[in-house]
Order: C-alpha cells, then structure tokens, then sequence
C-alpha cells in the first residue's frame, strides 16, 4: 500500500490507510463545537459511564451513545441495545448534523449507502485506551464504520484482519475521519494510551464518535 497523501482541497486531504479505509484529515474540523455541544446534550440525557468487559476489567475509556441501538458491554458480553441500561430509557437519537456528517465523509471514502443506526461516543481521558479488537457485533458488515475524532489528539493503531498484524501508528486529530469497509472492515483497531495535554474546545479528553450499522 503507497503511503502517500492526496490533496482534496486545500483544506483537507485523503490518506489512504489500506484497502477500504481511508483517514479523511481535518474533515469534521468545522463541525467540531457544534459536535461538541450536542455531545454535551445527549450526555445530559444518557450519561458518560465506565462501562465493565466480559471479563470484568472497568474500562478506562467513558462512553455513551446516540440511536436507534446503543453499543453496551458488561459481564453477559457485548452487544447492541435499543435501551440504556443506567437509565432504563431509549438512547437519545442521532442529531441530523451527525448523520449528515457521517453518511457523507463514507461517502467520501467510498462508501455513499452508509444508513448508520447506532453512534457509540468514548470519552478518553489521559491515559485511557482501547486496546486492540474487531467491531464485529453489527449484523452487516458490508456497511463501514465512520469513527470522527474530537478534542486531545491521539495515536490510532490501525492493523490487518488478524491480532498478530502490526498495527500502524497514526496521529490524530481533532476533526480527522477514519472509516473503514469492504476489504478491512474488520481491520484490527484501538487507540495508545491518551497523552496529558488541553484543548480549546474539548478540555482535557478526547471524544471519539463511532458511526455503526448496527441492525
Ligand atoms: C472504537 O474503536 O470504538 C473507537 C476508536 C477511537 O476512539 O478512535
Ligand atoms: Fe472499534
């Protein structure tokens, strides 16, 4: 795989990562407050929680989410649910400014049918992390994932189909898009252990939203 970079535009440019993925650079940037406050609403309404691995282990990275289905894991394993668990009511739903945003940087990355259903949002804080795995629990998997980054910037480990491949090591930043189908959909991801630091927008974290098919 060419590790170059196309200019889209002089604002943003298109890096291919591997056969079907792609980091669109700066795509979000001028979205990032707005998609920061509505964060910030639906949090209101299904709040940040550290949610517990099938094994048990406190996860260090804080999430929630938005649609029609939400991601949860607990000690019953992982899964999609139409209802949060903390608050035993519906997930607030996807904003039109999300949707819009996801359907088209998957547009963009050659993926212009994406319906997402489900939007998990992962707060990190420095020294969370998410370590290595396959976003497997969605039924279609010839619909891609969309994962938009806000806030601190932070090392994204992008590798192959299997664990033992070694994962590249991107920088990230606020604003940039990854999305990833067809042939690496199920590509190996996580992100390194967040570095200290402070963001005019987003504070001392970094927020995450990953766009699904879920159903
Ligand atoms: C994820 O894999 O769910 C999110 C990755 C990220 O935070 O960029
Ligand atoms: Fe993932």
């Amino acid at each position: 795989m060419a590790n170059y970079e196309l200019w889209r535009s002089d604002r943003q440019l298109t890096e291919p990562l591997a056969d079907g993925a792609a980091l669109l650079r700066g795509f979000a940037s001028k979205d990032a407050a707005n998609l920061l406050d509505a964060v910030r609403e639906i949090a209101a309404i299904a709040p940040f929680r550290h949610m517990t691995t099938p094994g048990g282990y406190r996860m260090s990275v804080a999430m929630t989410n938005c649609g029609e289905r939400g991601w949860v894991s607990d000690a019953n394993g992982y899964r999609y649910d139409a209802f949060d668990p903390e608050t035993g009511r519906r997930w607030p739903a996807i904003p039109e400014l999300f949707l819009t945003l996801a359907t088209g940087a998957a547009a963009e990355a050659g993926f212009p049918n994406f319906r997402p259903d489900a939007c998990l949002i992962n707060r990190y804080e420095p020294g969370a992390r998410l370590t290595l795995h396959q976003d497997r629990n969605e039924r279609d998997f010839t619909q891609p994932i969309v994962s938009v980054s806000l806030g601190l910037p932070a090392v994204f480990l992008f590798g192959g189909a299997r664990r033992k491949d070694r994962p590249r090591r991107i920088r990230i930043e606020n604003g940039d898009v990854a999305v990833w189908g067809g042939p690496a959909r199920l590509a190996f991801h996580g992100i390194a252990p967040l570095a200290a630091g402070s963001d005019s927008l987003a504070g001392e974290h970094r927020i995450n939203l990953t766009f699904r098919k879920a159903c």
